[in-house]
């Protein structure tokens, strides 16, 4: 992959830092990428990425019906068809991710053909795990 454009939304910073450090790692291959949060989101941008990363926090009641907050529900509806491209998702909380991952699919709708991978932290740290999942989507 040459290029990779890397989204987030982020309320309190977590899904940012996570971001950042998807991204860090993702440079140090030799990828370049662009790091973007959804509030400054050019849909130019889709147009020369290879692979997009969609990043969102797990918003719910605490350990079930976890969805995406709405904001980020906007941005998915609005974005274009983008089958062509490599996907994966990610996102940080704090007890229990339950529905998040299933809940942004439904929001892409049938813009993606498919999600190649889920991250997930509680920390927003990138784990030795996430590293393995990220080389192989960059592969
Ligand atoms: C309104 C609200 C609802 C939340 N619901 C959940 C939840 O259902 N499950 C969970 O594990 N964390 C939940 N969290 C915690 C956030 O997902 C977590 O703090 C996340 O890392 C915040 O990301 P950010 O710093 O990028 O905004 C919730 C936080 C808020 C403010």
């Amino acid at each position: 992959m040459k290029n990779l454009l890397i989204t987030y939304n982020s309320k309190t910073g977590k899904t940012k830092k996570y971001a950042e450090e998807i991204n860090n790692y993702i440079t140090s291959k030799g990828v370049k990428t662009a790091l973007i949060s959804i509030d400054e989101f050019d849909i130019a941008l889709v147009k020369n990425a290879e692979g997009i990363l969609f990043g969102a926090w797990t918003n719910g009641l605490m350990i079930f019906l976890q969805h995406p907050d709405k904001p980020w529900v906007k941005f998915a509806k609005d974005l274009p068809e983008i089958k062509d491209k490599k996907v994966g998702l990610f996102t940080t909380y704090l007890l229990a991710t339950g529905s998040m991952f299933k809940k942004m699919k439904i929001h892409l709708g049938g813009k993606i053909s498919e999600s190649m991978f889920e991250l997930k932290s509680k920390k927003g740290k990138l784990s030795d795990h996430d590293k393995v999942l990220l080389d192989n989507f960059i592969k």
